[in-house]
């Protein structure tokens, strides 16, 4: 259960012509690690959804029930959003096509081949990755700095929604009876085949705009990343927290990030 009841806020993007093909400070690589995880986010977040409603039903605690309404309602927003962002990507010419079919493949034999539970534990594997990138990415003004303002603004509201739900599909999982073995096991698989995909779309990314073999273009990424300001390396022990007995993810403190965004959000919701 949330903390308070999760606010759905259905904001729209100004995704169009004045957002440049390197929208990340005219960097590269950088910009299209972002927008290879763009890839992931319609399908993906439409997988999320069914796994926690297929559980609705052992979901006794109103709050909870409340909760898993809010959660559908902001990963309905994200997916719609990440669909206008991903039509932009196709409009500038990269391979958005193939690359979400095969998302989708990979998430239908996921669907057809493991139960019930254990595809809810995938979703929660996952809501721990975008809700440690979203802890990397309120928690460090540097790793959006320079970035087109439309852009920083739809991945700082991704990436503060992703915290607010961080432990909904976790909680329902507990509900539904999972355990830390089975969920740690999951982790595991998931990390191999997300990661694997990820330098996929990154390669694919890069290759559409010629840079693949860029030895400079790759350097440029691992440093950022892992690096200066080296946002990532700080998530290897809070990734490696999952596989902790008894872990629950608001045992990861957001440190008050939170509630900086939604000062900040609520201004400019003012002000527009
Ligand atoms: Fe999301
Ligand atoms: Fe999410």
């Amino acid at each position: 259960m949330q903390a308070r009841p999760l606010e759905i806020r259905n904001l729209r993007f100004d995704l169009g012509a004045a957002v440049p093909r390197h929208w990340h400070g005219g960097r590269r690589s950088l910009t299209a690690f972002f927008d290879g995880l763009s890839i992931f986010f319609p399908e993906g977040e439409r997988f999320f959804v069914k796994s926690v409603r297929a559980h609705a039903k052992v979901v006794k605690d109103p709050a909870l029930k409340r909760d898993v309404n809010g959660f559908c309602g902001q990963e309905g927003i994200h997916s719609r959003e990440h669909e206008r962002y991903n039509e932009m990507l196709r409009a500038k010419g990269y391979p958005v096509d193939e690359l979400e079919r095969k998302v989708a493949r990979i998430l239908a034999v996921v669907s057809r081949v493991l139960p019930e539970r254990l595809q809810l534990a995938a979703t929660c594997a996952l809501e721990h990755f975008t809700a440690l990138m979203g802890h990397m990415l309120l928690g460090d003004p540097r790793l959006l700095a320079g970035a087109h303002p439309e852009m920083a603004t739809l991945w700082r509201w991704h990436a503060a929604e992703e915290n607010e739900h961080k432990s909904l599909a976790f909680d329902v999982y507990l509900a539904a009876g999972g355990n830390d073995l089975e969920r740690s096991a999951v982790m595991l698989a998931a990390t191999v085949i997300f990661w694997a995909k990820v330098l996929e779309h990154q390669a694919r990314f890069m290759a559409a705009d010629g840079v693949a073999f860029s030895p400079r273009e790759w350097w440029a990424l691992g440093w950022f990343l892992f690096g200066d300001p080296g946002g990532m390396r700080r998530l290897i022990p809070l990734y490696l927290q999952y596989y902790r007995p008894g872990f629950h993810p608001r045992d990861i403190d957001d440190g008050g990030l939170l509630d900086a965004w939604r000062a900040a959000y609520e201004v400019a919701a003012k002000a527009a």
